[in-house]
């Protein structure tokens, strides 16, 4: 089993080959385009049927139940997190299409909580208030987890927050929310339990959901990867986002493993740890390689 920095030494997995000649050629989305996308895909969490999702759970393994438990304790308390911690990147805009598309990702952040939220009421059947549901699920997340979301997360928020035009603290700061937590983790843990249901033909409402928050997340990685590029041109701020990667790395493959568990024989469902990192890990690699930086290269010469 090889860790996220492993691998991306190796330069397997889908990392760039090193060539990077077509960096700035691949055409992005920019803010005012990916907020009229938004106009276009906006959906409602509340009418996702889950009637079948109940019968589903109730007649389920225990010990499926449990990890599939897990996975979705992280996405749930994930999903707050990253709705109030991205106050400071909104106030940080620099023209009126990114305040616009800004606004638009942290409503989709509170919508996916709602979805998880009622997902925790009418399907696990945890009663009580949001605020309690949000208390439960966080007994299923690892240190690691809580290091990268109520720790860097919010502190990195905070800097955006006291001086929103601080552009180094929003190049971090979008290296860690959009390029890790989105970009790496949530859309790496929402293809494999997606695939999952979908094989095991279960929970369509959760699959239904899934595909949704998916897709709001890969237009968030849009901006995040158009706003980086931008950055990249300088190349002071090139380094940096190098740098953030390098040192955060370590703590996201650790919120990829639960707690107490071993990391060697660990399977997420039915897929190895070396499966899920490996995806993690290029669909990470061919973002960077359109922002400009080599992932592979980045790690050999740390
Ligand atoms: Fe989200
Ligand atoms: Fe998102």
């Amino acid at each position: 089993m090889s860790t996220l920095l492993e691998l991306a030494a190796e330069g397997g997995a889908g990392a760039p080959s090193g060539e990077d000649s077509k960096v700035g050629a691949i055409p992005l989305m920019g803010p005012q385009q990916l907020y009229e996308l938004w106009e276009r895909q906006n959906w409602q969490s509340h009418t996702i049927d889950l009637a079948r999702d109940e019968r589903d759970w109730a007649a389920m393994d225990p010990g499926l139940r449990e990890r599939l438990e897990w996975n979705l304790a992280g996405f749930f308390v994930g999903e707050e997190r990253v709705t109030t911690q991205l106050s400071g990147l909104v106030m940080s805009y620099e023209s009126q299409a990114e305040e616009a598309f800004l606004v638009t990702q942290q409503v989709d952040e509170a919508r996916h909580a709602q979805h998880f939220n009622r997902f925790y009421e009418q399907v696990i059947g945890v009663e009580g208030s949001f605020e309690e549901r949000l208390q439960a699920a966080r007994a299923d997340v690892s240190p690691a987890f809580v290091e990268m979301f109520d720790g860097l997360l919010v502190e990195w928020g905070a800097r955006l927050v006291r001086d929103p035009h601080d552009v180094e603290a929003k190049v971090d700061f979008v290296t860690l929310y959009h390029m890790l937590i989105e970009g790496t983790l949530a859309l790496t843990g929402q293809w494999f339990l997606t695939d999952f249901m979908e094989r095991h033909e279960i929970l369509p409402g959760w699959v239904e959901g899934f595909r949704l928050i998916s897709r709001d997340e890969h237009r968030h990685v849009a901006y995040g990867t158009w706003y980086l590029r931008e950055k990249a041109a300088d190349p002071a701020l090139r380094r940096r986002i190098g740098a953030r990667l390098l040192e955060l790395l370590p703590l996201t493959n650790d919120v990829l493993v639960p707690r107490g568990v071993d990391p060697v024989t660990w399977r997420m469902l039915d897929y190895t740890m070396q499966q899920t990192t490996e995806f993690a890990l290029g669909a990470l690699s061919r973002r960077l390689k359109v922002i400009g930086i080599d992932l592979h290269a980045l790690v050999a010469a740390a």
